[in-house]
């Protein structure tokens, strides 16, 4: 019996790679960058399951391109914005994701960003390897302490939640804002909600972890980087657009916050000509928190046990719209 015929859109961890060959007619594109969405167009006709990644557009045109044999969408990453999931939905196509594996690897990232940021260690860095470094100064790249400060945490789901847990052993404060997330949840981690306003006037640092919706497109604008201390220092690993660049330009040039650590930008990849780029005070990394090694490879079986799943017609494990499934 032939295999079903499949399209990956992009070279994943080999371990993932190798299962989805083992029961797969597989087409994997093999450039460094993204199918451009008119070749994704003719890549997907008549395929059966889809394997992509949070930089492709997915949507109903896709799915209709396709056509009606496909079967799933599986992609290798926790959000799903860029994928109209009602199209899917509607279209009876069950959508995969990849959560759980990559929270601690987030979570460690979101921290570590946090120090670099606070502890300016990638100026301090440049400044040595500028040859500047001439003496022990006494001011020189003073930053701001981790321990005892107060982190703010918009978000408060699985990564949030780990983030949460390592500013517990710095002995940090912590407040958050999720109107999904009970008070009472947050006491577990030492962690006191709070409404967003509060949040943002209080906080030392501000970790983004919400995905990326309707509603919390630019939940990071002028106003809000406005209430947070001259002092703060921003850090996103959520997706770019939760956070108003040309806003995140002025309160950095303006001094209404210190400092800001960004994993995404909006666009991805971030211009060459953005200003953010020229700023000393705003690390930029291009979308590698949950990169490391054994995530990654995780997050390609999962893709891959998803794949396997949904071209069986069975449940697929981990499903970004389970709602695709109400009426078996
Ligand atoms: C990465 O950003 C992901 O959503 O997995």
């Amino acid at each position: 019996m032939s295999k079903p015929k499949v399209f990956v859109t992009r070279i994943l961890p080999t371990k993932g790679l190798d299962l989805i060959s083992i029961f797969t007619d597989a087409e994997i594109w093999k450039e460094e960058l993204p199918p451009p969405y008119d070749i994704l167009l003719q890549k997907v006709r008549g395929i059966m399951g889809l394997v992509c990644l949070l930089s492709d557009r997915i949507d109903a045109e896709l799915m209709d391109q396709a056509g009606g044999q496909l079967r799933v969408i599986s992609q290798m990453a926790v959000g799903v914005d860029n994928i109209d999931i009602s199209a899917a939905t509607e279209r009876g196509i069950p959508v995969g994701n990849t959560p759980g594996v990559l929270t601690e690897t987030t979570a460690d990232f979101a921290f570590a960003l946090l120090m670099t940021a606070g502890r300016r260690i990638v100026e301090g860095e440049r400044f040595v390897k500028a040859g500047k470094w001439k003496t022990w100064g006494p001011t020189l790249l003073m930053g701001h302490d981790i321990h005892g400060a107060i982190l703010g945490i918009i978000g408060f789901g699985r990564i949030g939640q780990a983030v949460a847990r390592r500013a517990q052993s710095f002995g940090m404060r912590i407040l958050f804002n999720d109107d999904r997330v009970s008070k009472e949840v947050g006491e577990e981690l030492g962690a006191e909600k709070v409404v967003l306003e509060d949040l943002l006037s209080e906080s030392d640092f501000v970790s983004l972890h919400v995905p990326l919706t309707e509603e919390t497109k630019h939940l990071i604008g002028a106003r809000e980087l406005k209430m947070m201390k001259d002092s703060a220092v921003l850090i996103n690993t959520s997706r770019g657009p939760v956070v108003d660049s040309y806003a995140l330009y002025g309160a950095l040039t303006g001094g209404e916050i210190c400092g800001a650590a960004l994993d995404v930008t909006d666009p991805e990849p971030i211009s060459e000509k953005d200003p953010l780029l020229s700023l000393s005070n705003c690390l930029i990394v291009p979308h590698i928190a949950s990169s490391s090694v054994v995530t990654r490879s995780k997050m390609a079986i999962m893709a891959a046990e998803n794949l396997k799943a949904g071209l069986s017609g069975e449940r697929i494990p981990y499903c970004a719209n389970p709602e695709v499934y109400k009426d078996t």
